[in-house]
């Protein structure tokens, strides 16, 4: 098991003084609505939302974040029609397979998150190579949230918990928030600092419910597919405005 002091401050400060946050997860949403607006199929706004997440992921890395987490797919996404999930499922895939060598260059190392045993196997294959493929990259870590849903993130821990239990590997004493932490798909990986939904809806849609206790949040009405630089820069400037104080007074 990875150890994983999920302290609430992780933030760093750049050579301007502000400060950067270190892990930034996004609500990846609004890519139907942008290509209903063209008269564009849902799946070109897909195809759309793989083209901002390039440009975001560039940069990120560029603006000295360390941590980028995307919901791709939740667990409630399945209830959309069988010809948009199957053509996401083929879209992962390609983009995965012709994103890679880019990934690759930019040293970024790939993550997932979420059940993928219930993803097409072109898709488990896809994942699993570009996660090989960039495990030793020491740039940003994108992880990838695909059937990704925060309760079942929970049960799923809560059942490998109870197996440490019944084993013996853990005792019930020792169980605190840091331990729930180190069981959930996102051991290893700080809480997010600052969560960023595009699209104009105000919820977290089943998104990294136990990791965003102390998240600060950022929304804009624009839709994903158009999400570009300036946005991610305004969202980290906001960002370096907010007091954050996790509880106590906020005193330096
Ligand atoms: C987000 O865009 C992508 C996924 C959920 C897979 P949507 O497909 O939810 O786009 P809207 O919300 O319908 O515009
Ligand atoms: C959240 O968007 C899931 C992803 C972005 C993958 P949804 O479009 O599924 O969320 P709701 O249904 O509007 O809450
Ligand atoms: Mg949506």
């Amino acid at each position: 098991m990875m150890v994983n002091d999920s302290s609430f401050n992780s933030q760093a400060g750049d050579e301007t003084g502000r400060s950067i946050p270190t892990h930034i997860a996004i609500i990846m949403d609004g890519n139907g609505r942008w290509a209903q607006a063209r008269g564009l199929s849902r799946t070109e706004g897909h195809r759309a939302g793989v083209r901002a997440l390039r440009r975001v992921v560039q940069a990120c890395g560029e603006l000295g974040v360390r941590y980028l987490t995307v919901y791709a797919f939740s667990t409630e996404n399945w209830r959309r029609p069988v010809s948009e999930v199957s053509a996401l499922m083929r879209l992962f895939v390609e983009a995965m397979e012709s994103y890679l060598p880019e990934l690759v260059e930019r040293n970024v190392r790939i993550r997932y998150i979420g059940d993928l045993t219930r993803l097409t196997r072109p898709a488990q294959l896809a994942m699993q190579k570009a996660v090989a493929e960039t495990a030793g990259n020491t740039g940003l870590t994108l992880t990838v949230a695909l059937n990704y849903g925060g309760r079942a993130e929970i049960a799923r821990a809560f059942r490998r918990l109870f197996d440490d239990l019944e084993s013996g590997k853990i005792t019930l004493a020792e169980v605190d928030d840091n331990t729930v932490s180190n069981y959930l798909d996102t051991a290893g990986i700080p809480d997010p600092d600052l969560v960023i939904r595009p699209a104009g809806e105000k919820r977290l849609s089943n998104f990294l419910l136990w990791q965003v206790a102390y998240s600060e949040f950022w929304f804009t009405d624009k839709y994903w597919p158009d999400f570009d630089r300036d946005d991610i820069a305004a969202a980290i400037a906001d960002f370096g405005r907010r007091q954050r104080r996790f509880g106590g007074l906020g005193e330096e």
